[in-house]
């Protein structure tokens, strides 16, 4: 079993690798894994996800006019850096029952891209 030092370690490592997310690049990685269920627009506008304009800072489940799973509305997060990392590479693990039908995306370095590009759109 990891000792807490070996998980705060873990977790800098992981820190220090999406502080160095180029958000250029991940709006690309945006297009090609999200762009077909999530707009990510001011107008809130939904598709076949919620509107991600704004979502880091926002609690799971909670943008208003799009109808989530109640396993969402469960969900109690708040999205972040830390809580984005855990969800986007195995989003039906992090919460089961979701509707969000995305295997995950498992590429570190296209994730802390991602994860700068959806720190931008704000
Ligand atoms: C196949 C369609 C689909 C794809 C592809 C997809 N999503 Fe989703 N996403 C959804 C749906 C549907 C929901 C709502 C889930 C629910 O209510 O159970 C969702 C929810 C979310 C949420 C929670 C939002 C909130 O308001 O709480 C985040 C964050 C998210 N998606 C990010 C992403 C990112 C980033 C990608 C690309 C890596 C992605 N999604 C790819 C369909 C998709």
């Amino acid at each position: 079993m990891l000792g807490r030092a070996a998980i705060a370690a873990t977790l800098c490592i992981a820190s220090a690798a999406l502080a160095d997310g180029d958000a250029e690049k991940g709006h690309a990685v945006f297009h090609t894994q999200c762009a077909i269920c999530h707009r990510i627009t001011p107008d809130g506008a939904k598709s076949i996800g919620p509107n991600l304009f704004g979502v880091v800072g926002r609690k799971s489940g909670t943008l208003a006019g799009y109808s989530y799973s109640s396993a969402m509305k469960a969900s109690n997060l708040t999205w972040n850096d830390a809580t984005l990392e855990q969800y986007l590479p195995a989003p039906m693990k992090l919460i089961p029952g979701i509707k969000m039908t995305y295997a995950g995306l498992k590429n570190p370095a296209q994730l802390a891209d991602l994860i700068a590009y959806l720190n931008t759109a704000k």
